[in-house]
Protein backbone atom coordinates (compact mmCIF):
# COMPACT_ATOMS: atom_id res chain seq x y z
CA UNK A 1 0.00 0.00 0.00
CA UNK A 2 1.82 2.82 -1.27
CA UNK A 3 -0.51 5.71 -1.49
CA UNK A 4 -2.27 8.69 0.07
CA UNK A 5 -5.84 9.91 -1.00
CA UNK A 6 -6.14 13.55 0.50
CA UNK A 7 -9.96 14.93 -0.18
CA UNK A 8 -9.67 18.64 -0.28
CA UNK A 9 -13.68 19.58 0.31
CA UNK A 10 -13.29 23.64 -0.10
CA UNK A 11 -15.58 26.15 -0.13
CA UNK A 12 -15.88 26.45 -4.19
CA UNK A 13 -14.61 22.88 -5.25
CA UNK A 14 -13.72 19.27 -4.37
CA UNK A 15 -10.40 18.13 -4.99
CA UNK A 16 -9.01 14.61 -4.66
CA UNK A 17 -5.03 14.24 -4.80
CA UNK A 18 -3.02 11.09 -4.64
CA UNK A 19 0.46 11.12 -2.82
CA UNK A 20 3.10 8.84 -3.47
CA UNK A 21 4.98 6.93 -0.45
CA UNK A 22 7.53 9.53 -0.83
CA UNK A 23 5.07 12.38 -0.17
CA UNK A 24 4.82 13.29 -3.96
CA UNK A 25 1.76 14.83 -5.21
CA UNK A 26 1.12 11.89 -8.17
CA UNK A 27 -2.55 13.22 -9.51
CA UNK A 28 -5.16 15.75 -8.69
CA UNK A 29 -8.46 15.95 -10.02
CA UNK A 30 -10.94 19.05 -8.70
CA UNK A 31 -14.71 19.96 -9.24
CA UNK A 32 -16.60 23.36 -9.06
CA UNK A 33 -19.92 23.31 -7.55
CA UNK A 34 -23.12 26.01 -7.27
CA UNK A 35 -22.81 28.31 -4.89
CA UNK A 36 -26.03 29.96 -3.79
CA UNK A 37 -26.94 33.22 -2.70
CA UNK A 38 -30.86 32.83 -1.81
CA UNK A 39 -30.76 36.18 0.01
CA UNK A 40 -28.51 39.02 0.58
CA UNK A 41 -25.68 38.06 2.47
CA UNK A 42 -26.73 34.45 2.97
CA UNK A 43 -24.86 31.69 1.27
CA UNK A 44 -25.67 28.26 1.25
CA UNK A 45 -24.26 24.76 -0.51
CA UNK A 46 -26.18 21.57 -1.83
CA UNK A 47 -24.94 18.77 0.65
CA UNK A 48 -25.64 16.05 -2.75
CA UNK A 49 -23.43 18.28 -4.92
CA UNK A 50 -20.68 18.10 -2.65
CA UNK A 51 -20.89 14.44 -1.64
CA UNK A 52 -21.36 13.66 -5.75
CA UNK A 53 -18.42 15.73 -6.23
CA UNK A 54 -16.08 14.13 -3.26
CA UNK A 55 -17.14 10.52 -5.13
CA UNK A 56 -16.63 11.66 -8.55
CA UNK A 57 -12.89 13.52 -7.78
CA UNK A 58 -12.27 10.63 -5.97
CA UNK A 59 -12.50 8.13 -8.65
CA UNK A 60 -10.96 10.52 -11.32
CA UNK A 61 -7.59 10.85 -9.56
CA UNK A 62 -7.45 6.85 -8.81
CA UNK A 63 -8.44 6.08 -12.16
CA UNK A 64 -5.86 8.70 -13.79
CA UNK A 65 -3.05 7.41 -12.08
CA UNK A 66 -4.21 4.15 -12.35
CA UNK A 67 -4.51 3.47 -8.03
CA UNK A 68 -6.90 0.90 -7.21
CA UNK A 69 -8.07 0.88 -3.27
CA UNK A 70 -5.78 -2.15 -2.54
CA UNK A 71 -2.96 0.25 -2.89
CA UNK A 72 -4.29 3.36 -0.68
CA UNK A 73 -2.78 3.11 3.04
CA UNK A 74 -5.45 5.48 3.85
CA UNK A 75 -8.01 8.46 3.13
CA UNK A 76 -7.46 12.10 4.74
CA UNK A 77 -9.60 14.60 4.88
CA UNK A 78 -9.82 18.74 4.92
CA UNK A 79 -12.46 20.83 4.47
CA UNK A 80 -13.88 24.28 4.45
CA UNK A 81 -14.39 24.78 8.20
CA UNK A 82 -17.58 25.98 10.02
CA UNK A 83 -20.27 25.09 7.15
CA UNK A 84 -23.16 23.19 8.81
CA UNK A 85 -25.07 20.25 7.69
CA UNK A 86 -27.90 18.71 9.79
CA UNK A 87 -29.36 15.53 8.61
CA UNK A 88 -31.38 12.56 9.43
CA UNK A 89 -30.11 9.33 11.17
CA UNK A 90 -32.24 6.77 8.73
CA UNK A 91 -32.08 7.97 5.55
CA UNK A 92 -28.71 10.11 5.50
CA UNK A 93 -30.49 13.08 3.90
CA UNK A 94 -29.77 17.26 4.52
CA UNK A 95 -32.89 18.36 6.34
CA UNK A 96 -32.07 21.30 3.97
CA UNK A 97 -29.05 23.13 2.44
CA UNK A 98 -24.99 23.31 3.98
CA UNK A 99 -24.81 27.05 5.59
CA UNK A 100 -21.74 28.06 4.93
CA UNK A 101 -19.09 29.62 6.79
CA UNK A 102 -19.41 32.83 4.71
CA UNK A 103 -23.73 33.15 5.58
CA UNK A 104 -24.43 36.13 7.82
CA UNK A 105 -27.99 35.10 8.32
CA UNK A 106 -27.64 34.53 11.93
CA UNK A 107 -26.15 38.01 12.56
CA UNK A 108 -28.97 39.16 14.69
CA UNK A 109 -28.97 35.67 16.65
CA UNK A 110 -25.69 36.65 17.94
CA UNK A 111 -26.50 40.32 18.67
CA UNK A 112 -29.24 39.08 20.74
CA UNK A 113 -26.70 36.93 22.82
CA UNK A 114 -24.32 40.04 23.08
CA UNK A 115 -26.99 42.17 24.00
CA UNK A 116 -27.21 39.56 26.83
CA UNK A 117 -23.88 39.72 27.76
CA UNK A 118 -23.47 35.92 26.47
CA UNK A 119 -20.06 36.66 25.10
CA UNK A 120 -17.38 36.39 27.32
CA UNK A 121 -18.46 33.45 28.26
CA UNK A 122 -18.24 31.96 24.89
CA UNK A 123 -15.38 33.58 23.72
CA UNK A 124 -13.89 31.82 27.12
CA UNK A 125 -15.01 28.37 26.40
CA UNK A 126 -14.82 28.21 22.74
CA UNK A 127 -11.93 30.81 21.83
CA UNK A 128 -14.64 32.45 19.33
CA UNK A 129 -16.79 35.54 19.02
CA UNK A 130 -19.92 35.36 18.59
CA UNK A 131 -20.30 36.05 14.82
CA UNK A 132 -22.32 34.42 12.30
CA UNK A 133 -19.06 32.89 10.74
CA UNK A 134 -19.34 29.61 13.03
CA UNK A 135 -21.44 27.01 13.64
CA UNK A 136 -23.50 27.07 16.49
CA UNK A 137 -25.81 29.82 15.48
CA UNK A 138 -26.61 28.37 12.19
CA UNK A 139 -27.60 24.90 13.88
CA UNK A 140 -29.68 26.75 16.10
CA UNK A 141 -31.49 29.59 13.07
CA UNK A 142 -32.01 25.15 11.08
CA UNK A 143 -33.61 23.71 13.81
CA UNK A 144 -36.21 27.16 14.35
CA UNK A 145 -36.52 27.10 11.06
CA UNK A 146 -36.90 23.93 8.93
CA UNK A 147 -40.48 22.85 9.94
CA UNK A 148 -40.35 19.85 12.18
CA UNK A 149 -36.34 19.80 12.67
CA UNK A 150 -36.41 21.17 16.32
CA UNK A 151 -38.78 17.81 17.58
CA UNK A 152 -36.95 15.72 15.10
CA UNK A 153 -33.36 16.38 16.81
CA UNK A 154 -34.85 16.37 20.38
CA UNK A 155 -36.07 12.90 19.19
CA UNK A 156 -32.63 12.11 18.20
CA UNK A 157 -33.37 11.61 14.68
CA UNK A 158 -31.00 14.48 13.40
CA UNK A 159 -27.21 14.69 13.17
CA UNK A 160 -24.92 18.04 12.71
CA UNK A 161 -21.66 17.88 11.33
CA UNK A 162 -19.24 20.22 9.25
CA UNK A 163 -18.42 19.25 6.07
CA UNK A 164 -15.26 16.88 7.28
CA UNK A 165 -17.97 15.01 9.92
CA UNK A 166 -20.96 14.27 6.89
CA UNK A 167 -18.06 12.65 4.31
CA UNK A 168 -17.23 10.31 7.32
CA UNK A 169 -20.68 9.42 8.09
CA UNK A 170 -21.39 9.26 4.06
CA UNK A 171 -17.94 7.20 3.26
CA UNK A 172 -18.29 5.34 6.33
CA UNK A 173 -22.27 4.56 4.91
CA UNK A 174 -23.99 5.41 8.77
CA UNK A 175 -21.14 3.73 10.76
CA UNK A 176 -19.08 6.59 11.80
CA UNK A 177 -20.72 10.29 13.46
CA UNK A 178 -17.36 11.59 14.55
CA UNK A 179 -15.42 14.76 13.48
CA UNK A 180 -11.79 16.31 14.41
CA UNK A 181 -10.53 18.43 17.59
CA UNK A 182 -9.95 21.05 15.03
CA UNK A 183 -13.12 21.24 13.25
CA UNK A 184 -15.10 20.92 16.40
CA UNK A 185 -13.12 24.11 17.84
CA UNK A 186 -14.86 26.02 14.77
CA UNK A 187 -18.49 25.13 16.15
CA UNK A 188 -19.02 27.70 18.78
CA UNK A 189 -19.71 24.37 20.94
CA UNK A 190 -16.74 22.83 21.61
CA UNK A 191 -14.60 24.02 24.81
CA UNK A 192 -11.01 23.95 23.62
CA UNK A 193 -9.64 23.73 27.16
CA UNK A 194 -11.62 20.52 28.07
CA UNK A 195 -11.39 19.41 25.02
CA UNK A 196 -15.06 18.25 24.92
CA UNK A 197 -18.74 19.61 23.92
CA UNK A 198 -19.93 22.36 25.93
CA UNK A 199 -23.14 21.63 27.62
CA UNK A 200 -24.17 24.87 28.38
CA UNK A 201 -23.80 26.75 24.94
CA UNK A 202 -25.46 23.62 23.19
CA UNK A 203 -27.78 24.64 26.38
CA UNK A 204 -27.70 28.62 25.26
CA UNK A 205 -28.16 27.91 21.67
CA UNK A 206 -30.85 25.37 22.03
CA UNK A 207 -28.51 22.38 20.30
CA UNK A 208 -28.96 18.70 21.38
CA UNK A 209 -25.68 17.26 22.71
CA UNK A 210 -26.84 13.88 20.69
CA UNK A 211 -26.70 15.29 17.53
CA UNK A 212 -22.87 16.24 17.59
CA UNK A 213 -20.43 13.94 16.47
CA UNK A 214 -17.75 12.17 18.73
CA UNK A 215 -14.90 14.15 18.56
CA UNK A 216 -11.18 12.52 17.79
CA UNK A 217 -7.51 13.14 17.49
CA UNK A 218 -6.53 14.86 13.92
CA UNK A 219 -4.38 11.20 13.53
CA UNK A 220 -7.26 8.55 13.84
CA UNK A 221 -9.33 5.91 12.60
CA UNK A 222 -12.60 7.10 11.67
CA UNK A 223 -13.37 4.15 9.67
CA UNK A 224 -13.34 2.51 6.10
CA UNK A 225 -15.28 3.10 3.25
CA UNK A 226 -15.90 0.77 0.99
CA UNK A 227 -17.10 3.25 -2.18
CA UNK A 228 -13.63 2.77 -4.13
CA UNK A 229 -13.72 -0.81 -4.96
CA UNK A 230 -12.08 -1.96 -1.66
CA UNK A 231 -11.64 -0.81 1.96
CA UNK A 232 -9.48 2.15 2.77
CA UNK A 233 -9.51 3.81 6.48
CA UNK A 234 -9.82 7.12 6.94
CA UNK A 235 -6.88 8.24 9.39
CA UNK A 236 -6.76 11.50 8.96
CA UNK A 237 -9.33 14.34 9.83
CA UNK A 238 -8.14 18.75 9.67
CA UNK A 239 -10.25 21.72 8.97
CA UNK A 240 -8.63 23.39 6.03
CA UNK A 241 -6.54 26.02 7.62
CA UNK A 242 -5.32 23.69 10.39
CA UNK A 243 -4.24 21.23 7.66
CA UNK A 244 -2.36 24.07 5.79
CA UNK A 245 -0.57 25.06 9.25
CA UNK A 246 0.35 21.43 9.57
CA UNK A 247 1.60 21.49 5.69
CA UNK A 248 3.56 24.14 6.49
CA UNK A 249 5.36 22.37 8.95
CA UNK A 250 4.72 25.18 11.67
CA UNK A 251 5.23 22.79 14.57
CA UNK A 252 6.76 25.20 16.80
CA UNK A 253 5.63 28.19 19.01
CA UNK A 254 5.99 31.22 17.11
CA UNK A 255 5.57 29.88 13.46
CA UNK A 256 2.55 31.67 11.34
CA UNK A 257 1.61 30.74 7.95
CA UNK A 258 -1.16 32.35 5.73
CA UNK A 259 -3.26 30.82 3.14
CA UNK A 260 -4.82 32.86 0.68
CA UNK A 261 -7.73 31.40 -0.90
CA UNK A 262 -11.44 32.67 -0.62
CA UNK A 263 -10.44 34.31 2.35
CA UNK A 264 -7.39 34.45 4.52
CA UNK A 265 -7.14 33.37 7.27
CA UNK A 266 -3.48 33.26 9.34
CA UNK A 267 -2.52 31.15 11.82
CA UNK A 268 0.40 31.13 14.52
CA UNK A 269 1.34 28.40 16.92
CA UNK A 270 0.93 29.10 20.30
CA UNK A 271 2.14 25.53 21.72
CA UNK A 272 0.33 23.56 23.86
CA UNK A 273 -1.23 26.54 26.24
CA UNK A 274 -4.25 28.40 24.54
CA UNK A 275 -2.99 32.27 24.33
CA UNK A 276 -6.19 34.76 25.29
CA UNK A 277 -6.15 37.22 22.00
CA UNK A 278 -6.91 40.92 23.09
CA UNK A 279 -6.74 41.71 19.65
CA UNK A 280 -10.18 40.14 18.44
CA UNK A 281 -8.33 37.23 17.03
CA UNK A 282 -9.62 33.63 17.63
CA UNK A 283 -7.91 31.32 19.93
CA UNK A 284 -8.16 27.56 18.08
CA UNK A 285 -7.02 24.38 18.07
CA UNK A 286 -3.51 23.64 15.71
CA UNK A 287 -3.60 20.07 15.83
CA UNK A 288 -4.35 17.21 18.30
CA UNK A 289 -1.97 14.45 18.13
CA UNK A 290 -1.95 11.32 20.80
CA UNK A 291 -4.83 13.54 22.79
CA UNK A 292 -2.33 16.15 22.81
CA UNK A 293 -3.98 19.80 22.21
CA UNK A 294 -1.60 22.64 20.42
CA UNK A 295 -3.46 25.88 20.40
CA UNK A 296 -3.30 28.38 17.84
CA UNK A 297 -4.27 32.40 17.45
CA UNK A 298 -6.42 32.85 14.19
CA UNK A 299 -6.88 35.50 12.08
CA UNK A 300 -9.62 35.37 9.77
CA UNK A 301 -10.40 37.49 6.72
CA UNK A 302 -13.52 36.37 4.44
CA UNK A 303 -12.90 38.11 1.59
CA UNK A 304 -9.31 37.44 -0.12
CA UNK A 305 -8.91 35.15 -3.77
CA UNK A 306 -12.66 36.24 -3.68
CA UNK A 307 -11.96 40.09 -4.29
CA UNK A 308 -9.87 38.83 -7.38
CA UNK A 309 -12.85 37.10 -8.45
CA UNK A 310 -15.05 40.14 -8.07
CA UNK A 311 -12.41 41.84 -10.54
CA UNK A 312 -12.98 39.27 -12.87
CA UNK A 313 -16.55 37.81 -12.81
CA UNK A 314 -18.34 40.85 -11.71
CA UNK A 315 -16.45 43.84 -12.78
CA UNK A 316 -14.82 41.74 -15.91
CA UNK A 317 -11.98 43.66 -15.51
CA UNK A 318 -9.38 40.77 -15.90
CA UNK A 319 -9.98 37.68 -17.76
CA UNK A 320 -7.95 35.24 -15.49
CA UNK A 321 -7.03 35.53 -11.71
CA UNK A 322 -3.16 35.40 -12.58
CA UNK A 323 -3.60 38.86 -14.66
CA UNK A 324 -4.54 40.44 -11.57
CA UNK A 325 -1.01 41.13 -10.77
CA UNK A 326 0.37 42.14 -14.74
CA UNK A 327 -2.23 44.89 -14.42
CA UNK A 328 -1.59 45.75 -11.25
CA UNK A 329 1.92 46.45 -11.56
CA UNK A 330 0.65 48.56 -14.63
CA UNK A 331 -1.00 51.06 -11.91
CA UNK A 332 -0.15 55.05 -11.80
CA UNK A 333 1.79 54.84 -8.42
CA UNK A 334 0.58 58.26 -7.62
CA UNK A 335 -2.75 57.60 -7.67
CA UNK A 336 -3.82 56.08 -4.13
CA UNK A 337 -7.38 54.02 -4.36
CA UNK A 338 -7.86 51.82 -1.60
CA UNK A 339 -10.30 48.83 -2.07
CA UNK A 340 -12.32 47.85 1.67
CA UNK A 341 -13.45 44.03 0.34
CA UNK A 342 -16.32 44.08 3.14
CA UNK A 343 -18.60 42.37 0.51
CA UNK A 344 -19.74 39.95 3.24
CA UNK A 345 -18.49 42.15 6.27
CA UNK A 346 -15.42 42.29 7.93
CA UNK A 347 -13.68 39.50 10.17
CA UNK A 348 -10.63 39.51 12.46
CA UNK A 349 -10.04 42.02 13.90
CA UNK A 350 -12.73 43.86 13.25
CA UNK A 351 -15.88 41.93 13.55
CA UNK A 352 -18.70 43.60 11.13
CA UNK A 353 -20.90 41.23 9.94
CA UNK A 354 -23.08 44.15 8.58
CA UNK A 355 -20.58 45.94 6.92
CA UNK A 356 -20.12 46.20 3.21
CA UNK A 357 -17.06 47.15 0.61
CA UNK A 358 -15.87 50.35 -0.53
CA UNK A 359 -13.82 52.04 -2.35
CA UNK A 360 -11.69 55.40 -1.85
CA UNK A 361 -9.10 57.77 -3.59
CA UNK A 362 -10.97 57.29 -7.23
CA UNK A 363 -9.87 60.15 -9.75
CA UNK A 364 -11.46 60.39 -13.11
CA UNK A 365 -7.59 58.74 -13.84
CA UNK A 366 -8.55 55.89 -12.10
CA UNK A 367 -9.12 52.49 -14.23
CA UNK A 368 -8.70 48.90 -14.06
CA UNK A 369 -4.88 49.04 -12.84
CA UNK A 370 -5.38 50.73 -9.79
CA UNK A 371 -8.53 48.86 -9.07
CA UNK A 372 -6.50 45.73 -9.56
CA UNK A 373 -3.66 47.37 -7.42
CA UNK A 374 -6.03 48.42 -4.92
CA UNK A 375 -7.68 44.44 -4.39
CA UNK A 376 -4.47 42.75 -4.23
CA UNK A 377 -3.30 45.78 -1.58
CA UNK A 378 -6.50 45.22 0.45
CA UNK A 379 -5.68 42.15 0.93
CA UNK A 380 -1.98 42.90 2.01
CA UNK A 381 -3.52 45.57 4.05
CA UNK A 382 -5.70 43.26 5.91
CA UNK A 383 -2.91 40.42 6.34
CA UNK A 384 -1.16 43.41 7.86
CA UNK A 385 -3.87 44.14 10.78
CA UNK A 386 -3.88 40.36 11.55
CA UNK A 387 -0.29 40.50 11.75
CA UNK A 388 -0.22 43.44 14.20
CA UNK A 389 -3.41 42.09 16.01
CA UNK A 390 -1.11 38.52 16.44
CA UNK A 391 2.17 40.75 17.62
CA UNK A 392 0.17 42.17 20.37
CA UNK A 393 -1.26 38.72 21.61
CA UNK A 394 1.91 37.06 20.97
CA UNK A 395 4.43 39.62 22.22
CA UNK A 396 6.17 42.05 19.91
CA UNK A 397 9.43 40.30 20.12
CA UNK A 398 8.60 37.56 18.37
CA UNK A 399 10.22 37.15 15.25
CA UNK A 400 8.06 35.54 13.53
CA UNK A 401 8.32 34.58 9.99
CA UNK A 402 5.38 34.28 7.69
CA UNK A 403 4.69 31.17 5.41
CA UNK A 404 2.36 31.85 2.33
CA UNK A 405 0.13 29.78 0.77
CA UNK A 406 -2.79 29.02 -1.37
CA UNK A 407 -3.49 30.46 -5.20
CA UNK A 408 -2.62 34.02 -4.39
CA UNK A 409 0.66 33.06 -3.72
CA UNK A 410 1.71 31.92 -6.66
CA UNK A 411 1.95 35.60 -7.98
CA UNK A 412 5.23 36.87 -7.16
CA UNK A 413 4.16 40.69 -7.23
CA UNK A 414 1.54 39.84 -4.81
CA UNK A 415 3.91 38.83 -2.21
CA UNK A 416 6.48 41.34 -2.66
CA UNK A 417 3.56 43.83 -1.86
CA UNK A 418 2.61 41.27 1.24
CA UNK A 419 6.25 41.59 2.35
CA UNK A 420 6.34 45.03 1.22
CA UNK A 421 3.16 46.06 3.32
CA UNK A 422 4.34 44.16 6.33
CA UNK A 423 7.56 45.14 6.46
CA UNK A 424 8.97 41.90 6.76
CA UNK A 425 10.10 38.50 5.08
CA UNK A 426 7.15 36.10 3.59
CA UNK A 427 8.58 32.71 2.70
CA UNK A 428 7.08 30.51 0.00
CA UNK A 429 7.16 27.28 -0.30
CA UNK A 430 8.45 24.71 -2.95
CA UNK A 431 5.11 22.77 -2.18
CA UNK A 432 2.14 24.90 -1.86
CA UNK A 433 -0.58 22.04 -1.82
CA UNK A 434 -0.03 22.62 2.07
CA UNK A 435 -3.40 21.89 2.75
CA UNK A 436 -3.46 18.37 0.45
CA UNK A 437 -0.26 17.85 2.33
CA UNK A 438 -1.15 18.35 5.50
CA UNK A 439 -4.20 15.93 5.35
CA UNK A 440 -2.14 13.39 3.37
CA UNK A 441 0.81 13.51 6.09
CA UNK A 442 -2.01 13.19 9.03
CA UNK A 443 -3.13 9.82 7.14
CA UNK A 444 0.02 8.55 6.29
CA UNK A 445 1.69 9.22 9.69
CA UNK A 446 -1.20 6.94 11.19
CA UNK A 447 -0.34 4.66 8.50
CA UNK A 448 2.94 4.01 9.40
CA UNK A 449 4.27 5.17 6.14
CA UNK A 450 5.16 8.55 6.33
CA UNK A 451 7.53 9.97 8.31
CA UNK A 452 6.96 11.25 11.96
CA UNK A 453 6.11 15.40 12.45
CA UNK A 454 10.38 16.00 13.12
CA UNK A 455 10.85 13.80 9.97
CA UNK A 456 8.41 15.37 8.46
CA UNK A 457 8.88 19.16 9.18
CA UNK A 458 12.52 18.53 7.50
CA UNK A 459 11.14 18.28 4.46
CA UNK A 460 9.65 21.51 4.11
CA UNK A 461 11.55 23.74 1.31
CA UNK A 462 11.51 27.10 0.29
CA UNK A 463 10.95 28.34 -2.55
CA UNK A 464 11.68 32.10 -2.27
CA UNK A 465 11.78 34.19 0.01
CA UNK A 466 10.50 38.28 -0.01
CA UNK A 467 12.31 40.84 1.45
CA UNK A 468 10.42 44.44 1.91
CA UNK A 469 11.97 47.01 -0.25
CA UNK A 470 9.28 50.09 -0.15
CA UNK A 471 10.91 52.73 2.42
CA UNK A 472 9.18 52.87 5.64
CA UNK A 473 7.46 56.18 5.30
CA UNK A 474 5.97 54.83 2.03
CA UNK A 475 4.29 51.84 3.97
CA UNK A 476 3.07 53.54 6.98
CA UNK A 477 1.23 56.27 4.62
CA UNK A 478 -0.07 53.65 2.72
CA UNK A 479 -1.37 51.77 5.86
CA UNK A 480 -2.62 55.25 7.11
CA UNK A 481 -4.88 54.88 4.22
CA UNK A 482 -6.16 51.82 4.90
CA UNK A 483 -6.81 52.16 8.15
CA UNK A 484 -8.72 56.14 7.52
CA UNK A 485 -10.87 53.58 4.42
CA UNK A 486 -11.90 50.78 7.13
CA UNK A 487 -12.98 53.42 9.52
CA UNK A 488 -14.99 55.60 7.00
CA UNK A 489 -16.22 52.13 5.94
CA UNK A 490 -17.27 50.55 8.96
CA UNK A 491 -19.36 54.30 9.71
CA UNK A 492 -20.83 54.27 6.29
O1 LIG B 1 -13.08 29.04 7.78
C1 LIG B 1 -13.38 28.89 6.41
C2 LIG B 1 -12.27 28.21 5.68
O2 LIG B 1 -12.01 26.97 6.25
C3 LIG B 1 -12.57 28.13 4.21
O3 LIG B 1 -11.44 27.88 3.50
O4 LIG B 1 -10.07 27.49 1.51
O5 LIG B 1 -12.45 26.80 1.47
O6 LIG B 1 -11.85 29.20 1.42
P1 LIG B 1 -11.46 27.84 1.86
Amino acid sequence: MTHILAIDQGTTSSRAILFDAQMQRVGTAQQEFTQYFPQEGWVEHDPEEIWDSVLNVCRQVMDKVGVAADQIAGIGITNQRETTVVWDKTSGKAIHNAIVWQDRRTAEICQRFRDAGCEDDVTAQTGLLLDPYFSGTKVKWLLDTVPGARDRAEAGELLFGTIDSFLIWRLTEGRVHATDATNAARTLLFDIHKGNWSAEICDLLDVPLAMLPEVRDCAADFGQTGLFGGMIPILGVAGDQQAATIGQACFQPGMMKSTYGTGCFALLNTGTQPVESKNRLLTTIAYQLGGQRTYALEGSIFIAGAAVQWLRDALRIIDSAPQSGELAAQADPNQHVVLVPAFTGLGAPYWKPECRGAMFGLTRNSGRAEIARATLESIAFQTRDLWHAMQGDWGAEADVILRVDGGMSASDWAMQGLSDILGAPVDRPVMQETTALGAAWLTGMKAGVYPDQAGFADTWALDQRFEPILPESDREAAYARWKRAVQATMAF
